[in-house]
Formats: C-alpha cells, structure tokens, sequence
C-alpha cells in the first residue's frame, strides 16, 4: 500500500493524487482520501485505481490544506469502496490511513464492541482508528499520545497518519514495519510512503525508524518520540539527491533488479497465510470451494504465453509428480487456434502476470464455450483473466515493472506448488511424511534465494566474460528443463543475445553441432534430479571445448572439476530446485545486459502486458 499527506498551505488535493499516483506502483487496487476544509473532513473512497478516485472525489469538496490520501494493494481480502482508507473513527473526528496488518485486531475489536463501538469494514485500520479514539476519551489525552498508547497494544506492522478534526493544523504518524517519509518544506510538511510524492517540493526529508512517531505540527519543528518509552529520538534530516525515477527503484538501478532481490519477500507474500508448515495445512480457498472438480478432472490444461508459459511448465512436472495428475501445456496462442478437444471433465488453469495477456483471454474464453473449469493464477488483482475465470488464486507478487518478468515467475511457481500440494493430500496419493516435507521445505525457500542473491558478485565477474557472446545456450533436465528455456528467454529479451534452451539430453540430437569454443553454455546441474545424467551431458560440451557455466548444489566437488564457472545455490528438495535455479540466471542476463548498455527495464519491442493478439 502506499499512503500520502500534506499539511501546510497549499491545496492538499492536487498533491494528494499526484503523490498517490506515484505511489501506485505499491498498489492499485483501492484508493481514498480525506481532506479537511476548515469545517468538516470530507472524505471520498472507491475500489480501482487512482485515476478512478479522481472521478469519485467530484462529488466532495476539494478545498483544504490538511489531508491524507491511501492506495491499496490487496493482499488478503476483497478490494472494495467499504475496505478502502482512510476510516473514520465512530464519532467522526478521527481520520486514520495505514499501511501494513494489526495482528491482534480481533481481540481489540473485541473489546471495543463491548464498549459499544460499531464497525463498517472488516479492516484491522478501523479497529486501530477507533481504539485511538477510546484511549483519547477515557485517558482524556491528546491525539499524540491517545495514538502512541493505542500502538503499545498492537501487534503488527503500520506506517500510520492520523488527524483530528478538532486539531485541524496537526498530522500523527508512526512507524513499525512498513516505511514513512516526512518531507519539510517552509511552512509545510508532506507525508509519504517513499519520498517520490514530494520531491518536487522539497529535498529534506526526515525517515522515521521502527517504533518511532512524529506529531507534524505547522508552524512547529517536528518532534519525534519513541513509541515504547516515550523517549525523545532526534530527528535526522536527509538531503536527497535522487531523481523521482531512482527513487521508486528504492535504490537499485533498475526495476528488474528491484525485482530480482524482491523474491524473498514476494514469495513469502504469495504463501503468506497459505501455507501453514507447522500445522501440516495449505489452505486456498480457490481450490477448497472447488475440490470436487479438482477431484474428478482428468486432466489440467495449462494455458499462457512468455515467462509464464515456462512456470506452466515447471507445474507439469509438479502437478504429475506430487498430486498424480496428467496435464498438458500449451502456448496460449496455439491453444484457442487449434479447435483443442475439451470436455467438462477438464481443467484449465490460466497463468498471467498481468491478466490482460489477449491470447490468454482468449483461451479462457473458449475453454469456458467448451465446457471446462477454469482457474487463474494472476498477479495483477481484478484484472480481466482474474475476473473471467471461475476461480483462482493471486500471486501477491506486487507490481511488477520490469518488462522482462522476474518475481512473477517464481511466484507463480510458488503457487502453482501449494495448489499441487494442497491436491496431493486430497487425494491422499503422498504420504503425511513426505507432505510435511514439502510444506517445511517450501517455508526454508526465502531465505534459500536470499542466500543465492548472494552469488550476485560472482555471477557480475562471470557476466563480463561472456558479455560479448553472440549465442548461448541453456541446459537443464526435468524440473530444470524448462528453467533452461526461462533462462534464454531472460537473455534474449534483455540483453539480445541469441539464446536457446534444450532439454540436456536433447543437445545430442541437434545443438551439440552448435558447441565450439565460443560457445558458453549454461547447465543446471543441481544434485537432485538427474544428476549424473547431466554431469555427462557437460562432459560432452568439455570434450567439443564449448564453455560451460554450471549451475550446482552448495558444496558441488564434482562439477566444479569440469566446468569453467559454478555458481552455487542452497540444496532444496528437487520439485523446489526450480525456484532456486532460476535466480542466477536472472542475474547473469541483467549483468550482461547492463555490460551491453541495454535499457534493461524496457528492452526494445517488448511490452509487459502484450493485450493485442
Ligand atoms: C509479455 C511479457 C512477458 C510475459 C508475457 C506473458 O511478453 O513481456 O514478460 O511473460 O507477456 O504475460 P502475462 O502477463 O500473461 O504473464
């Protein structure tokens, strides 16, 4: 989510929804505002994007220099105008944005109810608005310190922004988790989720730190306390000197390296509140409402086109080996041309980053004609395949803004896991030990890509070698094969070097004619999965000089002996190995196109969202 305030003597509006609309790429799928006009908070709110809350907001008054503005991106629970910020709090006064999750508003809300509180959405914000207000009653204290009582007993992560109507020159924001600027102008201040809203206004910032809050006072210095202890903390103001562009990539130089470090956190996000290790259980709703379809498919059909169409292939072998179920893949564009034979028996799974891809559209649109099921695996929330399809299952990447698809991948492919998962163990084909494996195993991925983000180094001095190649080729076998094909793919696209990847043993039948010394060839040769088998095939490359890069499992002795680099990823279980492997050869084409001076974020003639067949 993103949130936004100003205070101070301009009209708040217009830098409001410029600064949300900056913010979008944190979230878009609700968005509000509240301003206060010297008498009253008007208050306007919609499901959609920003542009769609400038339409909503005619219906308020825009006057005001006082106001806080929130864009949501729905992680858990149904966008809609009732969830969407700010909130009030129940006698109207209070005025609350938040970004992040109260762990424990249940029980708050609880308590609050009993004391005769009401509530209109089902947020953990409300809960939070209106315990302040309860404090600020019965300890008849003021806003600051009504909100730093509040926050002692929560549990949870918040970036907030609070005012009272009563108070109207005054802004309280606090910070756990999620991140807060204050940007200082002269006689102004602004407020935001990264300092992008308000660089054109002013170059000093002030960053909170965790458990700190600031009471925004006009006309006052900013005054910063500890949430826990009430202890003073003196606030360091920054001079930025980034432009808006760098700013929104956080500091990486591109969106696909922003992207490529996310995965840790994208796909902790994607199994967040899914998959519960300990207790043994995967829980999606998408496929518990529609068990018995599952249950009685013959057969999936996966459909997608790009980066997706390979994770649809990670998920063959996935959904074969673990849940016992046939599926086929197929181009989505090949799919809706083919007069494909389809029965109501049949499963259609549609996976898309964006939701708009056309052929993939398309695809649904004619296995729904014919009869079959059809379930999304989208990123972007409402988008037109999530709302076409009977019924699916959100990625939670969050935006993906470099053309060439990194954290989609490998989010999809987490996903697709826990469906396959979730479907074993209906279907009882796996045992509970074995299951639990899977689950504990699937939780340790995180920190495993994080410690393969850590070969980036590496993976930079190997680029520089290979920089100059004009072809390259990617091997992998089984669930690594197509990671091979993904890896050229992620070349190609950036770096547009010709790149192609086979199934290993399929380099003799063809490609092997292709290996000389110029040649670098890149082999997934993890320790699981047809290891020795491939360790032949790069003795065959060795044997024609081709170059090879390998791909292994931490502490690999054997490979290294062979191949002219390796690049090491933690050991994980095979059907895992996919979203481990994948990460050096994101970071190997991102090297190489950065090296080649190519605009790595918008390779030519590619579009992220292709929404024309
Ligand atoms: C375009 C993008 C690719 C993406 C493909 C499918 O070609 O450049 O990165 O993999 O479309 O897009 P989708 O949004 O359906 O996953």
């Amino acid at each position: 989510c993103g949130i936004v305030g100003y205070i101070g003597y301009r009209e708040a509006f217009p830098i409001i929804i410029k600064g949300l609309q900056r913010l979008e790429y944190r979230g878009y799928d609700s968005a509000g505002i509240a301003l206060f006009d010297g008498n009253q908070i008007n208050l306007s709110k919609t499901k959609g994007k920003v542009e769609d809350l400038k339409n909503k907001a005619k219906e308020i008054s825009q006057k005001g220099s006082i106001g806080i503005g929130h864009t949501r991106w729905a992680t858990h629970g149904v966008p809609n105008d009732v969830n969407s910020h700010p909130h009030y709090s129940n006698s109207g006064e209070l005025v609350i944005i938040h970004n992040g999750i109260i762990e424990n508003y249940e029980s708050i809300k609880k308590e609050l109810t009993k004391r005769g509180y009401i509530f209109h959405s089902d947020t953990d914000t409300e809960v939070l608005v209106n315990l302040i207000e309860e404090v600020k009653k019965t300890e008849n204290v003021k806003l600051g310190k009504a909100v730093q009582i509040a926050l002692n007993q929560v549990v949870g992560a918040y970036a907030i922004a609070v005012f009272d109507k009563q108070k109207p020159d005054e802004i309280v924001v606090a910070k756990l988790g999620s991140p807060l600027a204050i940007g200082i102008g002269e006689n102004e201040f602004f407020i935001a989720s990264d300092a992008s809203p308000f660089i054109e206004f002013t170059n000093n910032a002030i960053y909170l730190e965790d458990e700190e809050m600031a009471i925004i006072r006009l006309g006052k210095e900013i005054k910063l306390r500890k949430i826990k202890d009430d202890a003073v903390a003196y606030p360091r103001i920054l001079e930025l000197q980034m432009n808006l562009e760098e700013i929104e990539k956080g500091g990486y130089d591109h969106f696909m390296l922003k992207e490529i470090y996310e995965q840790p956190r994208a796909i902790k996000d994607t199994y967040r509140g899914r998959l519960l290790a300990e207790q043994g259980l995967v829980k999606m709703s998408g496929i518990e409402q529609n068990m018995e379809k599952f249950l009685n498919a013959n057969r999936i059909i996966i459909v997608a086109c790009g980066t997706s169409w390979h994770a649809g292939l990670v998920a063959e072998y996935i959904f074969e080996d673990l849940a016992r179920i046939p599926v086929e893949v197929e181009y989505a564009s090949e799919f809706r041309y083919r007069n494909p034979v389809i029965t109501d028996k049949d499963i259609l799974i549609a996976i898309s980053q964006s939701g708009e891809t056309a052929d993939t559209l398309a695809a649904i649109k004619l296995a729904k004609e014919r009869g079959a099921f059809v379930f999304g695996v989208c990123n972007v929330v409402g988008s037109s395949i999530a709302r076409e399809t009977d019924a699916g299952a959100y990625t939670h990447a969050g935006p993906e803004i470099g053309v060439a698809s990194t954290k989609a991948f490998t989010t999809q492919i987490t996903v697709l896991t826990l469906m396959a998962l979730r479907l074993a163990k209906a279907k009882g084909v796996f045992s509970e030990t074995k299951y639990r494996e899977h689950l504990t195993e699937l939780a340790t991925i995180p920190s495993k890509v994080e410690i393969a983000l850590q070969s980036n180094p590496l993976i930079e001095i190997i680029a520089d070698v290979y920089k100059d190649s004009t072809n390259c080729l990617y091997l992998g076998r089984g669930y690594n094969f197509p990671v091979a094909l993904e890896g050229a793919l992620k070349l190609k696209e950036i770096s547009y070097i010709h790149a192609e990847g086979y199934p290993a043993a399929e380099m003799k039948h063809g490609p092997i004619a292709l290996i000389d010394e110029h040649m670098p060839v890149f082999v997934i040769a993890t320790k699981k999965g047809h290891y020795e088998k491939v360790v032949s095939n790069i003795q065959e490359i060795k044997s024609r000089k081709g170059k090879i890069i390998a791909i292994v499992t931490e502490g690999d002795e054997q490979v290294r002996d062979l191949a002219d680099h390796v690049i090491e990823v933690p050991e994980t279980l095979e059907s895992l190995t996919p979203l481990l492997t994948t990460i050096p050869l994101q970071l190997i084409s991102y090297h190489i196109a950065v090296m080649r001076g190519c605009n790595v974020d918008q390779p030519r003639n590619l579009a992220k969202s292709v929404t024309v067949e």
